[in-house]
């Protein structure tokens, strides 16, 4: 059998049912658009369990997402959408690209979140674009756009409550969104939400608890993931 698509971090499978797939996790971690590889052996597992966790608590709270159910360690079931080719980055704390761009210094609080843009290519390196261009390469009507920004900054407000329940700083994140097959005028929330696409800091001692790790040689990236899905886990337990 043959995977309905492949991506760096996942696979998607057909069901028998045409509305839905199977992602399966995988181990393989990339950075810098795929330059630097690794696979780390229980890394499908770890971010199955943080992204299911986290995809559950968010339709608890109301957010529409792709999720169904865990199937398995490395598998989930999610309904099949077509992703739209714009990826939403939300920022919270200067880090990562920002820097570059900016020449600011890591670890400043912004005084609102800043809401980015970008191509979904690998080819293109997935470049930074606005509203303008997202009208003109139809990537998104105007009125999608306004409902992609409004979900992201409910997202941000649900996750960083819940992330600074168990002491980590949500600094940024990626989100993507699709529309349902069965449904193309839904727009929800899908891929997955883990340390591979969220830049999470110990609140108490700034420690990176993410794949930044493995993109600046940091080590303990799994036990980083590990200690996230821990600390997520006992906060759920506890309620
Ligand atoms: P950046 O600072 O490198 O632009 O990344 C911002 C956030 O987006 C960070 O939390 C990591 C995440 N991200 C992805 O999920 N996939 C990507 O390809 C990139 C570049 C970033
Ligand atoms: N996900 C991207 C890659 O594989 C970049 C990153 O996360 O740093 O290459």
């Amino acid at each position: 059998m043959q995977p309905i698509y492949e991506g760096k971090a996942k696979r998607l499978w057909g069901t028998d049912d045409a509305t839905t797939l199977r992602m399966e996790f995988k181990n393989d971690a990339t950075a810098f658009n795929g330059e630097k590889k690794a696979s780390f052996e229980s890394k499908g597992r770890l971010n199955n369990a943080i992204s299911t966790l986290i995809y559950k608590y968010l339709e608890r709270s109301g957010i529409p997402t792709h999720f169904v159910r865990q199937i398995d360690e490395t598998n989930v079931e999610v309904k099949r959408v077509d992703i739209l080719m714009v990826e939403v980055i939300i920022r919270n704390v200067a880090a990562g690209s920002f820097l570059k761009r900016t020449g600011m210094e890591e670890g400043r609080t912004f005084s609102a979140p800043i809401i980015e843009f970008s191509y979904k290519s690998d080819e293109l390196g997935d470049p930074l674009i606005n509203d303008d261009y997202i009208r003109e390469m139809s990537l998104a009507t105007p009125e999608d756009l306004a409902f992609l920004r409004e979900s992201a900054l409910k997202v941000n407000t649900i996750l960083s409550s819940f992330f600074a329940e168990v002491g980590l700083k949500l600094v940024d994140f990626k989100l993507e969104f699709g529309r349902l097959v069965s449904d193309p005028s839904q727009i929800v929330l899908a891929d997955e939400i883990s340390p591979d696409g969220c830049r999470l800091w110990d609140l108490k001692t700034g420690e990176k608890m993410d794949k930044d790790r493995f993109r600046r040689d940091l080590g303990n990236v799994m036990e980083a993931y590990e200690e996230v899905l821990k600390r997520l886990t006992a906060r759920l337990e506890s309620n």
